[in-house]
């Protein structure tokens, strides 16, 4: 049987246009979508049927590399293991997954809110001011200084110079991803190779990733990771561990600027669980609005809002006959913002989340399914609860323009440009 999908062939990428055709060719032609593209060798499949997507992902991993997109991110991240496949990833992923283990989040969370309380003084002489805050250059600071002290913990400053102005600092600067951002990053690498040098050399592990990476051991070789690997892993952990929190962050204040019950209800959960004020990282599973909150934050916008895969040999999909080589396309945006699915998809409404709404789960996948599910995904909630609760509870934004923001469809999905907010302290 011919799968249904257009008759021309079509320019299908991590942009803008692809944002919008995605849309128009799930209407015309339903959950899968057969598409001759005029800028890959091989036909992309684009899928929005939960149970495909899940199979192809979960079931039936080990028959999917990743594809289409991946080819550009590997100049920024070389072979870390958002880029690598097969034997290695499967080496690199066992061998990292522990540092990301429930049982260091405690140690994750100290740094976390300390940063976040740092980020609450600058708010509070904001607010004094009148001074307008850019949201979402606030975010990728404030993201970036997390991933980095959790890679480097105090190294950071040692190797890196003074909190404001290390040389990392670009990444929040410039969004793009282009070829001169990437050479600017990896030249910025030889000084994580020269900071490898040294813990090898003086023996030196402070608790953080760095060190959890370089003490990790292959399981049946026992190998260690070598400089050029532990490279690339950092390089994927602070590209992947910071856009991501920083974007999702964003478009929270961005909602919550327009949403007063919201508001109410997150300020209030935080009072209610914290009356003190002095959050504890067992407090954070206690904060399910603010959950719900993220949750329906990442449905409406989920950062990565297209990823692809490769077939490696001839599968079955709903019934239609993929070739090895094919490209899959998967989106999180639009299987999330599906009327079959949600109602009233456009519509912000946290509550979809609570444990009796029974949200259709099956049609959430901001962070992936199966084996290659993002790694970083509990250590980002706990990140971001952290600054919501700390900082929902004493601040209000206020959205400074009239005009509706507008996507950015790129590798994420981000606000085309940056929002600027009010912040006004709340009464105590
Ligand atoms: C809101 C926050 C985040 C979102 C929405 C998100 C989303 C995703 C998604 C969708 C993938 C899978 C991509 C694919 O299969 O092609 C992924 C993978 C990954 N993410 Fe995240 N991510 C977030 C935060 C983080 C953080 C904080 C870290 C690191 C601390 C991180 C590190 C990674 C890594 C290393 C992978 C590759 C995993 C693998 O292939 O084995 N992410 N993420």
């Amino acid at each position: 049987m011919n799968a249904p999908g257009p008759k021309e062939a079509l320019a299908l990428d991590c942009d803008a246009e692809t944002f919008e055709l995605i849309h128009q060719l799930e209407a015309c032609y339903g959950p899968v979508v057969r598409i001759e593209a005029s800028n890959h060798e091989r036909p992309v499949w684009l899928l929005s049927d939960p149970d495909d997507i899940r199979r192809i992902l979960v079931n039936q991993h080990r028959n999917y590399v990743k594809g289409v997109g991946f080819e550009r991110v590997e100049m920024l991240l070389g072979n870390g293991i958002i880029v690598s496949d097969g034997a290695f990833w499967r080496r690199q992923r066992t061998m990292i997954q522990p540092a990301f283990s429930r049982g260091n989040m405690p140690r994750y969370f100290d740094m976390i809110k300390a940063v976040t309380l740092r980020l609450r003084e600058q708010w509070r002489a904001l607010a004094a001011s009148g001074e307008p805050l850019d949201i979402t250059t606030c975010m990728s600071e404030y993201a970036l200084e997390i991933i980095l002290r959790a890679i480097f913990s105090n190294d950071m400053e040692r190797f890196f110079g003074a909190e404001e102005d290390h040389p990392f600092a670009f990444l929040t600067e410039d969004p793009t991803r282009n070829l001169m951002v990437a050479m600017k990053f990896r030249q910025l690498l030889k000084r994580v190779r020269a900071l490898i040098a040294h813990r090898r050399e003086t023996g030196e592990r402070p608790f953080d990733l760095l060190s959890m990476m370089m003490d990790a051991r292959a399981s049946r070789t026992q190998e260690a990771m070598s400089d050029r690997e532990l490279v690339d892993e950092v390089a994927t952990m602070i590209i992947a561990g910071h856009e991501t929190s920083a974007g999702t962050l964003n478009w929270a204040w961005y909602l919550m600027s327009s949403h007063a019950e919201s508001r109410r209800l997150l300020r209030a959960e935080s009072e209610r669980v914290c009356p003190d004020g002095d959050l504890h990282y067992e407090q954070l599973s206690e904060l399910t609005y603010t959950q719900q909150v993220l949750d329906e934050t990442l449905r409406l916008y989920p950062p990565v809002w297209l990823f692809t895969r490769r077939a490696l040999a001839d599968d079955e999909i709903g019934g239609f006959s993929v070739a090895a080589g094919d490209n899959l396309f998967f989106s999180p945006y639009l299987v999330q913002h599906l009327p079959r699915f949600w109602d009233a998809p456009e519509a912000f409404k946290p509550e979809r989340f609570s444990p009796d709404a029974q949200a259709p789960m099956q049609a959430f996948f901001p962070f992936s399914q199966g084996p290659r599910r993002c790694i970083g995904e509990f250590f980002s909630y706990v990140e971001m609860k952290t600054h919501l609760a700390l900082m929902s509870r004493e601040f209000r934004l206020r959205h400074i323009d009239d005009q509706p923001v507008r996507l950015e469809p790129a590798i994420n999905l981000r606000t085309l440009h940056s929002i600027n907010m009010t912040i006004e302290a709340l009464d105590p």
